[in-house]
C-alpha cells in the first residue's frame, strides 16, 4: 500500500452514498465507511462497495474486552475489507486479540490501525474527563508505542503528529491521518481543529489521507478528489 488519499463517505444511507460515488465514472477512490453508513445500512453496504472496486477503510473504532473484539475481528476479517481500526485505549491485549481474529487461515489479513487519542480530545478533556495528567502528545506517542508492539500496522492521528509517530515507531508504521484541508482564502475548516493541507501532509510524511466534506461538500468532488491527489500523492 502506497500513499492515497481515502475519501470519507459520511453519508446517511446507501442511495446518497452510491449517488456520489456513481459521479466519479470510472475511478474508484479508497473510501472510508464510518459508523453512520455501517449502522444505517449494515454489512450490506460495505459488499457493495467492495463489489464497485474500491478498496475499503471500514471505520468502526473497536473498543471492549479482549474476547469480544477478537469475535468482532473474525466477522469484519470475512468482509474482505482493506483497512479496518480499534481504541489503542482498550489496551495491548486487546489490541493482540483484535489482530488473532483478523488474521485468516492462510495468515493474510486486512491492515489494522489504532486511534490513540481522537482529534476531537484536547489537553483539557483529556485532565478533566479521562484523569490522564501526561502531555496530550507523549500520550498519542505511548499509545502509538502500544499498538506498534501489539503488532498493529499504525495509527489514525492528526497530521500534525504524522512525523513524531514515525520517529517513535518506524518509518514503515503507518500515519493515517484526517484534518485536511485545502488552503482556500475564506474556507472554514468545519469542527476540525488542527487542520494541514494536502500538501503539507505530504511534507511532513503521512502515509494515507482521509478526506470527507472539502470533496464530499464540493460543487465538483472529483476535481476537489483529483486535486487531493494531485498535492498529496503528486
Ligand atoms: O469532513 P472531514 O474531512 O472533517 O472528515 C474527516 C473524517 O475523518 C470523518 O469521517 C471523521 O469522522 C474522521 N476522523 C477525524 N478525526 C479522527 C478520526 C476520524 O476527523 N481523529
Amino acid at each position: 500500500m502506497g500513499k492515497d488519499v481515502i475519501v470519507a463517505c459520511d453519508f446517511a444511507g446507501a442511495a446518497e452514498t452510491f449517488a456520489f460515488l456513481d459521479r466519479f465514472s470510472g475511478r474508484k477512490p479508497f473510501v472510508k465507511i464510518g459508523m453512520e453508513l455501517f449502522y444505517a445500512e449494515g454489512p450490506e453496504i460495505v459488499r457493495q462497495i467492495r463489489r464497485r472496486g474500491h478498496r475499503i477503510f471500514l471505520d468502526l473504532k473497536l473498543h471492549d474486552i479482549p474476547n469480544t473484539v477478537k469475535k468482532t475481528m473474525s466477522v469484519l476479517r470475512d468482509l474482505d475489507v482493506d483497512l479496518v481500526n480499534l481504541h489503542a485505549a482498550g489496551t495491548r491485549r486487546m489490541m493482540e486479540a483484535a489482530l488473532e481474529g483478523l488474521t485468516r487461515p492462510d495468515g493474510t489479513r486486512p491492515m489494522l490501525i489504532a486511534v490513540t487519542q481522537l482529534t476531537s480530545t484536547d489537553q483539557t478533556a483529556m485532565e478533566e474527563d479521562l484523569w490522564i495528567r501526561e502531555p496530550l502528545e507523549l500520550v498519542v506517542l505511548h499509545y502509538a508505542r502500544n499498538a506498534r508492539d501489539a503488532g498493529l500496522d499504525g495509527v489514525v492521528c492528526s497530521p500534525l503528529e504524522a512525523a513524531k509517530v514515525h520517529e517513535a515507531c518506524g518509518a514503515g508504521f503507518l500515519t493515517v491521518t484526517p484534518g485536511v484541508r485545502f488552503a482556500d482564502p475564506g474556507r472554514a475548516p468545519d469542527d476540525q481543529k488542527r487542520v494541514m493541507t494536502p500538501a503539507e501532509a505530504k511534507r511532513v510524511g503521512s502515509d494515507y489521507i482521509v478526506v470527507g466534506r472539502p470533496i464530499t461538500a464540493a460543487e465538483d468532488p472529483v476535481a476537489a478528489y483529483e486535486r487531493c491527489l494531485r498535492e498529496f500523492c503528486g
